[in-house]
């Protein structure tokens, strides 16, 4: 069969003149070149050179390779920068985005939130779990720590928060986590690959969760286990309460609904995973209720995690037109004044456990 590595080793022969300088760009030793080039004679059953005076000249058959080869490739550039145009496309929708104020919410809301998410997140010894949308490590770190035996691998779409979370993880000195650079919707492993599975804040961003749990399913080993922890803004309420922080509340939900997300998909797990196949599927709504005899939650969760998210996506709801600059100020004073004493504030996060 003709293949890539054809195209390009008879393309690097045109462009440079020689077999050894073509092996060279090719980063190839000259036998492993003249092995293919061999190979590919063989395969279209005629010499694509003939040597004149030691110099390489192209046959009749050469020059038609020669020619489609160089259109072929030129379109697998095309093609190549079509999937990156996609690729950075798609980080720029995600609605949080990527900047130093958003790493260190991810990791405020992780350590705020871990007794109530993870007080189960326990995996056997020397398993493998497949951490999806593992962001800058705020939950690896966790769940790294609590399950030392187990062997992680965090992925995520942004090579830039993969750096945050292999130095994060690093700084612990953990050793029992590596990353990749992944498409939770079109991942490079084998069927059947992991023992289990986790995600967290992952599925409310993702256009079609159901197509990402059916990937994780793919390489999930049968019987292995998936874990999915996701929130949902419609379970939000607060005192006082004020039109103009729920009005804010509602522009991010609207603001994540119009770049392809959800959420309120933490109502949804149960149906997502039956419909992905999943079975003994398993939901447990974990309720963080915070109130002035919770000084850290107070903090940690109505402060640091759920205000400074509507903080964190107002500019892009006001440019959206969901709200304006006045009004998205009054819902974020709204919101902090149910934490600055005789207020109280509850949101649900929603943990869900199936089996393949
Ligand atoms: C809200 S963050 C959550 C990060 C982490 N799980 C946590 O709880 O701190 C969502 C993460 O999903 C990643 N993501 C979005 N789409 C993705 C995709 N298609 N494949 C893999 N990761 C994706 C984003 O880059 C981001 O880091």
């Amino acid at each position: 069969m003709i293949e890539v590595k054809h195209l390009q080793l008879i393309t690097a022969i045109e462009q440079t003149g020689s077999l050894s300088a073509a092996a060279k760009e090719l980063h190839l030793s000259q036998s492993a070149l003249s092995h293919q080039l061999r190979q590919l004679e063989d395969e279209v059953g005629m010499p694509l050179f003939r040597r004149i005076n030691n110099q390489l000249h192209f046959t009749a058959a050469g020059k038609t390779f020669r020619k489609k080869a160089a259109a072929i490739l030129s379109e697998f550039g095309v093609l190549e920068q079509q999937l990156e145009d996609l690729r950075v496309a798609q980080l720029n929708t995600y609605i949080h985005g990527y900047s130093n104020a958003e790493a260190q919410r991810l990791q405020d809301q992780a350590q705020t939130v871990a007794d109530f998410i993870h007080r189960d997140s326990h995996w056997p010894a020397n398993e493998s779990v497949l951490e999806a949308g593992c962001g800058v490590g705020a939950q690896t770190k966790i769940i790294a720590a609590l399950n030392p035996e187990s062997r992680f691998t965090a992925i995520d779409i942004s090579p830039q928060s993969l750096q945050q979370a292999e130095q994060a993880i690093e700084e612990l000195g953990l050793t029992n986590v590596s990353f990749a650079a992944e498409d939770v919707e079109q991942l490079s492993y084998r069927d059947n690959s992991f023992d289990h599975v986790f995600v967290c804040f992952l599925l409310e961003h993702l256009p079609d969760p159901a197509k990402a749990l059916k990937e994780l399913r793919r390489v999930l080993k049968p019987g292995g286990t998936i874990t999915v922890v996701e929130g949902d803004h419609g379970s939000t309420f607060f005192h006082p309460d004020h039109p103009a922080a729920r009005k804010a509340v509602q522009a991010q939900v609207q603001l994540q609904h119009k770049n392809g997300g959800n959420a309120n998909i933490g109502r949804q797990l149960y149906p997502l995973l039956e419909r992905s196949s999943f079975q003994e599927i398993q939901v447990s709504p974990r309720q963080i209720y915070v109130d002035d005899s919770k000084p850290t939650l107070v903090e940690g969760f109505i402060r640091n995690t759920f205000t400074a998210m509507i903080q964190g996506v107002s500019e892009d709801a006001i440019a959206a037109q969901l709200v304006t600059p006045s009004e998205m100020q009054a819902g974020v004073d709204a919101l902090l004044r149910t934490a600055s004493g005789g207020g109280s504030f509850s949101y649900t996060f929603f943990k869900a456990t199936a089996r393949k």
